[in-house]
């Protein structure tokens, strides 16, 4: 299995790192625009294997496509990230341009690979690579939803003094503060979260998790890597081993839930095609209200990409 990150910076780095030391590629190759970055990044990788006792193989190109030729899956991380006092918003054009010229160059040498998203507004991007790759579906994604939820579980298990291992969770809808939380399916051990935890503190973890990448921002003046990567690097084994995994994924929906052409997060189960199913639960009016906030922002920012486009 060949997978090829785009962007060798925080994220990309990290997921690369992941995807080697898990052994979920025989080979990762990592690109980047700025000369040298991605070759020193994956020698980095590569020397650490005798000390974590790996073989997947790590190598680095600047801007050099043809190396990529034959991946399974691409990861794209390339972009801006967010400084402090901006929105994920702010990034889109800059980030579309790379993000849509990324994507020819990936396509070109790697038609049949899948491709997850990870560079904000991660809707939006999703919705730049699809248009851009022409591919199914199926097999263009983004990647929020995990680390949304990951959040979410780890804030939990802080406040329960519990193992995050335990905490079962989904959260659907866009990436950003409009992110749809679902408490009626969070369960600790198989035990519903509100069984556990008074409603005022699970409200409270619940918007911490809404702003929890902005948290971080102002933490570090830069936005996070180490769960971002880590759960890029989880999509893409769960693609390369055909797990069938059910994770939330950002995905163009057409009539699901009500929505068509719109990108959002939704649970799916992520297998060797791509998204092999979306998974439609039954929202009840509040939650339907909130899916119906987060799609109206989405899709005026991808209408915000297509202005962009028009007058390019
Ligand atoms: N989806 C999520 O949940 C999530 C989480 C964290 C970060 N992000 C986003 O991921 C992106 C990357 O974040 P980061 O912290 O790794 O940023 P970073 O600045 O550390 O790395 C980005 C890299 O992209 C490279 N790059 C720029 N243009 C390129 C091009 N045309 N081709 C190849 N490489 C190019 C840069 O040289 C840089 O090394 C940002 O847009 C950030 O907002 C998304």
């Amino acid at each position: 299995m060949k997978v090829t990150v785009v962007g060798a910076g925080n994220v990309g780095a990290t997921c690369a790192d992941v995807l080697a030391y898990r052994e979920i590629a025989n080979e990762v190759v990592l690109v980047d625009i700025k000369e040298g970055f991605a070759e020193g990044k994956a020698l980095d990788i590569w020397q650490k294997a005798p000390i974590n006792l790996y073989d997947t193989r790590t190598v680095g190109v600047t801007n050099d496509y043809s190396r990529t030729a034959g991946s399974d899956v691409v990861v794209i991380t390339s972009g801006l990230p967010r400084k402090p006092g901006m929105s994920r918003d702010d990034l889109i054009s800059t980030n579309a341009g790379i993000v849509q010229s990324v994507t020819e160059n990936v396509v070109k040498h790697s038609p049949d690979a899948i491709i997850i998203v990870v560079s904000n507004p991660l809707d939006v991007m999703t919705y730049a690579a699809h248009m851009t790759s022409k591919l199914p579906r199926t097999r263009v994604m983004g990647m929020a939803g995990i680390l949304d939820t990951a959040r979410y579980r780890a804030f939990l298990a802080e406040a329960l003094n519990v193992s995050p291992k335990d905490i079962q969770a989904v959260l659907m809808g866009g990436h950003g503060d409009t992110m749809v939380p679902l408490p009626r399916y969070t369960t600790v051990g198989g035990i519903p979260v509100t069984e556990l935890i008074e409603e005022e503190k699970l409200n409270a973890i619940i918007e911490r998790t809404k702003t929890g990448g902005g948290e971080l921002v102002k933490l570090m003046g830069t936005s996070a890597w180490y769960a971002p990567g880590a759960a890029a690097a989880q999509m893409v084994e769960a693609i390369v081993r055909d797990q069938r995994r059910v994770f939330p994924v950002c995905v163009k929906l057409e009539g699901e839930y009500g929505i068509d052409g719109v990108y959002l997060g939704v649970p799916v189960i992520l297998g060797k095609n791509g998204i092999e199913k979306i998974i439609e639960l039954q929202l009840n009016e509040e939650e339907k209200q909130l899916l119906e906030n987060s799609r109206g922002h989405v899709k005026e920012v991808m209408d915000a990409l297509d202005k962009i486009n028009a007058s390019a």
